[in-house]
């Protein structure tokens, strides 16, 4: 890989709450987006997806660990000496409906970039906001609207094409389907895939939906309880997935063919995630692992493999412990 866009470093994320206990939101995790590269992060609620994209975006401080864009190392710029920064990343939220200005019209809001960064103006903006509504698929007047008079489809979109605006070179998009309606994600997902493939962004795709990034992402990290689990390149992690939780997530994932639907061994997890406050010790998943073994307890296993890497024990260069790649 070239200079990868973005580079996270042994990021840790420990917020203190106000009963004074940690939460071990991001534990260590390191990750790498080359050029016009789309990695999933995927994972359950609160396995400190949202905190990793914080961090990258520098809304929240990192309490270790480095974060470089673009080769330049920004972890602990000033306000002052982000804002170039900003140009290049953007965000997509998950909630297209408290995420715009309610009082802005569509038009304002697209443009909004263009004016921070003082790139354009009267005429110019106007072009180019009208550029970028046609890009997302929206028509010409809707820019005369507000946010609340249209869908949460169209909101999203509106979304996109701010954050675009600017062609920014990373792409941070945190569950950007997840708030939509199940008929309406497959478009905003298609709008996404085809705008990535014009525009060569890269991105982060966040997501707690495996199936959500099947098309979508180059490669895949999937993270537990504040640390990644396992990753590699999609055709990796869908056609041999080793770590047990992502063994585990596969397999709860609705496959279009029913006679491999039939066929696929299901496994399902118990209970909840544990709380960041007070992670096991060992593996943080051994808790709820189908196949844990008394190491699990105690030894926390390292991210291992070249490329493909799994943190568990058990893993052995025939596969993971639950489903073998000839299994299912
Ligand atoms: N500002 C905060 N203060 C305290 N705890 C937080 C804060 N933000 C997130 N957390 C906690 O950190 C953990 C990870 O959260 P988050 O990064 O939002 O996970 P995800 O996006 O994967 O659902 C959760 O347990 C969450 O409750
Ligand atoms: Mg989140």
């Amino acid at each position: 890989m070239s200079e990868p866009v973005l580079e996270v470093t042994d990021l840790v994320k420990h917020y203190r709450t106000s009963g004074r206990q940690v939460v071990r939101a991001v534990d260590g995790v390191s990750l790498a987006i080359g050029h016009g590269e789309v990695l999933g992060l995927v994972g359950e609620s609160g396995s400190g997806k949202s905190t990793v994209a914080k961090c990258v975006l520098r809304l929240t401080e990192p309490t270790a660990g480095r974060v470089h864009i673009a080769g330049r190392d920004i972890t602990h710029l000033s306000r002052r000496a982000m804002r170039p920064v900003r140009r290049d990343i953007h965000i997509v939220f998950q909630d297209p409906y408290s995420s715009l200005n309610p009082r802005m019209t569509i038009g304002q809001i697209i443009g909004e970039p263009l004016r921070q960064h003082r790139l354009a103006r009267g005429r110019a903006a106007q072009d180019r906001v009208a550029t970028m509504l046609e890009r997302v698929g929206l028509r010409a007047e809707l820019r005369h609207r507000y946010p609340h008079e249209l869908s949460g489809g169209q909101r999203q979109r509106v979304g996109l094409a701010r954050a675009l605006i600017l062609e920014p070179k990373l792409i941070v998009a945190d569950e950007p389907v997840s708030a939509l309606d199940v008929s309406v994600q497959a478009s905003v997902l298609n709008l996404v895939a085809d705008l990535q493939r014009d525009m060569g962004f890269s991105c982060l795709f966040i997501t707690h939906d495996l199936s959500v990034v099947e098309f979508l992402a180059d490669r895949i990290a999937v993270m537990y309880l504040g640390k990644i689990v396992e990753t590699g390149t999609r055709e990796q992690i869908f056609a041999d997935p080793r770590h047990p939780y992502t063994q585990a997530l596969l397999s709860a994932a609705p496959v279009p063919d029913p006679a491999i639907q039939r066929s696929r061994q299901r496994i399902v997890l118990g209970g909840d995630p544990p709380s960041p406050t007070h992670p096991p010790a060992g593996c943080h998943f051994h808790t709820r692992c189908p196949v844990a073994i008394e190491r699990c307890r105690l030894d926390p296993p390292a991210l291992f493999g070249d490329g493909h890497a799994a943190a568990c024990h058990l893993v052995t260069p025939a596969g993971g412990p639950l489903l073998t790649s000839k299994g299912v």
